[in-house]
C-alpha cells in the first residue's frame, strides 16, 4: 500500500520507517525542511535503536521517502498517518494547533478521498474536531475524508522493536471501511509475514485478539489512560520506597514480590528520581486536564504528578545532606537522558537535578553514552566528556542520574581512587549497595537499607 506519513519527529520517522520496512511504499513529510535535508542525506536525527538500518534498507529499497511538502504527501496516498507534536500549554492542556494544521492543508489538498489516521497523542474527543475540520476547510467537492484513530504505544530506545512487535495495536474507527484498511496496513504484523529487519527473519503472527478494534474516543482515551496508569505505578513505587526507608525495608525486595502478582506485573516499579521525558510527564498533564473539564475528579493523578516532582526534591535533598555546602564542589553527573538507550533529554530527571545544583553553585562535569549533544544546547558550560572516568576524577561527590546499563559495569573501584571523596548518590538504584559498600563508597539510593539519613541530626 501507499502510505504518507506527516510529521518526521520521533513517532513519525519510528512509523514511517517501520511501516515501509513492513512492504509499504512510504513517504515522510515534515515542514522543517532542514530536517528533510538532513533526511534525504542519510542523517538520522535522532539516537534510536534499528532506526538508522531500518531508514537505510527502507530507501535502499524504494519504499521510503522524505518530502517537506506537506501537500505533497497529501495527495501521494489515500491513508494518511498525522505525526506531529503535541506539546504542554501552559495550563496543561495539550496544544493540538499542529493537528488543526496538518488538518486544514489535506482538506486543501486533497484531490481523492482519505482515511486521516491520528497517530499523535490526544485528547479524546480530538478525532472529532479534525473530522471538523476536514469538512469545514474541505475544498474540492466529492472528497471524502474518515477519520480513525491509532495511538502508538512505542518507548523511546525500544521503539522499533515495539512497532514489528507490538503487545497490541489499537484502531478507533467510524466504520468498517476505516477498519479493513488499518487491518490491511497492519496484516504483515499481524501474519507475521515480514522480513524482519531487527531479527533478520519473519516473526511469529499476532493473536487475533491483539488487534483491538474500538470507537474513536476509545482509542484516544486508551492512550492518556495507559500512560497514566504507568505513571501511577512508579510514582506508587517511589511512596513505598520512602516508607522502606522510614521503616527499613528493602524497595527492591517489596517491588520484586508484589511484582510476581500477574494482576499488579513486575515493570514499572522501578524507585528513583521518578518519570521524566516527554511523553509521560505531559500526559498526565493533558489528562489530568481533561478529567477537569470532564468534570471527573482524578485527585489520584494529581498525586501521582507531585509524588514525582517530589523525587527531585529529595534527591537534591540528599545531596545537600551528604554533602553539607554544594557551591564550588565538583560533582560528577553520569546520565544526561530521561532514560537509557535514547540522547533525548527533555523533561529528564537529570537535566532537573543538574540545574538545582548549579543552581546552588556546584562546578558540574557531565557524561552520558548518547546525550551529551543535546544537553550541551540547555547547560553550554557544563564541563561534558564521554568518558564516565573523567568525570569521576577529583569529584567529591558522583551522582547516577540514567540507568545506562553500560555504568553497572564500570571499573568502580578505579573510579573510587580517582575521586576526592568517594561519595556515590545513585538515584536510579542502579547499583549494588552492598558492593559498593565493600568498594569504600559512602552509597546512597532510594529505599534500600543504605539510604538511611546521612547525618545524625
Ligand atoms: C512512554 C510509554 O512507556 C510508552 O508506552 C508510550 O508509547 C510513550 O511514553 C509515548 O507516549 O509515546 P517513554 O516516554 O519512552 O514511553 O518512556 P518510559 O519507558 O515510559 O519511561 C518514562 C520515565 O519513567 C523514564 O524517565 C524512566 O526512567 C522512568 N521510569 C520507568 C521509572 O522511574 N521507573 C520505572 O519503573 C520505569
Amino acid at each position: 500500500m501507499r502510505i504518507s506519513v506527516i510529521g518526521c519527529g520521533y513517532v513519525g520517522l519510528v512509523s514511517g520507517a517501520c511501516l515501509a520496512a513492513i512492504g509499504h511504499e512510504v513517504i515522510c513529510a515534515d515542514n522543517d525542511a532542514s530536517k528533510i535535508r538532513k533526511l534525504n542525506a542519510g542523517e538520522i536525527p535522532i539516537y534510536e535503536k534499528h532506526l538508522d538500518a531500518v531508514i537505510r534498507e527502507a530507501r535502499q529499497a524504494r519504499r521510503l521517502s522524505f518530502t517537506s511538502s506537506v501537500p505533497e504527501a497529501v495527495n501521494f496516498a489515500d491513508a494518511i498517518f498525522i505525526c506531529v507534536g503535541t506539546p504542554p500549554l501552559e495550563d496543561g492542556g495539550a496544544d493540538l494547533s499542529a493537528i488543526e494544521a496538518v488538518a486544514r492543508t489535506i482538506a486543501a489538498e486533497a484531490r481523492t478521498s482519505k482515511l486521516v489516521i491520528e497517530k499523535s497523542t490526544v485528547p479524546v474527543q480530538t478525532g472529532g474536531e479534525v473530522k471538523r475540520a476536514l469538512q469545514v476547510y474541505g475544498k474540492n467537492k466529492g472528497v471524502k475524508f474518515t477519520v480513525a484513530s491509532n495511538p502508538e504505544f512505542l518507548r523511546e530506545g525500544t521503539a522499533v522493536v515495539d512497532f514489528l512487535h507490538p503487545d497490541r495495536i489499537v484502531v478507533g474507527v467510524e466504520d468498517s471501511a476505516a477498519e479493513s484498511k488499518l487491518r490491511e496496513i497492519y496484516q504483515p504484523i499481524l501474519d507475521g509475514k515480514f522480513n524482519c529487519p531487527v531479527h533478520g527473519k519473519s516473526c511469529p503472527p499476532l493473536a487475533s485478539s491483539q488487534f483491538i478494534v474500538t470507537t474513536m474516543n476509545s482509542a484516544e482515551l486508551i492512550k492518556h489512560a495507559s500512560n497514566s496508569f504507568l505513571a501511577l505505578k512508579i510514582s506508587y513505587a517511589n511512596l513505598i520506597s520512602d516508607l522502606c526507608e522510614k521503616l527499613g525495608a528493602n524497595v527492591e525486595e517489596v517491588t520484586r514480590a508484589i511484582g510476581m502478582d500477574p494482576r499488579i506485573g513486575p515493570q514499572f516499579l522501578r524507585a528513583g528520581i521518578g518519570f521524566g521525558g516527554f511523553c509521560l510527564p505531559k500526559d498526565v498533564q493533558a489528562f489530568i486536564h481533561l478529567a477537569d473539564k470532564a468534570g471527573v475528579d482524578f485527585a489520584m493523578l494529581k498525586e501521582a504528578e507531585r509524588v514525582n516532582k517530589r523525587r527531585i526534591d529529595a534527591f537534591i535533598d540528599r545531596a545537600r545532606r551528604a554533602l553539607w555546602i554544594i557551591k564550588d564542589k565538583k560533582i560528577g553527573v553520569l546520565g544526561l537522558a530521561f532514560k537509557a538507550n535514547t540522547d533525548d533529554i527533555r523533561f529528564s530527571p537529570a537535566i532537573e537535578v543538574i540545574a538545582r545544583l548549579r543552581g546552588e553553585g556546584a562546578r558540574i562535569s557531565a557524561s552520558d553514552p548518547e546525550a551529551i549533544e543535546r544537553a550541551k544546547s540547555v547547560f553550554p558550560d557544563v564541563q561534558y566528556s564521554a568518558d564516565p572516568y573523567e568525570i569521576a576524577r577529583g569529584a567529591e561527590a558522583v551522582l547516577i542520574l540514567t540507568e545506562w546499563p553500560e555504568y553497572v559495569a564500570l571499573d568502580w573501584q578505579r573510579i573510587h581512587g580517582s575521586m576526592l571523596r568517594p561519595l556515590l548518590l545513585d538515584g536510579r538504584n542502579l547499583l549494588d549497595p552492598a558492593k559498593m559498600e565493600s568498594l569504600g563508597f559512602e552509597y546512597y539510593s532510594f529505599g534500600r537499607p543504605d539510604s538511611a539519613p546521612v547525618t545524625a541530626n
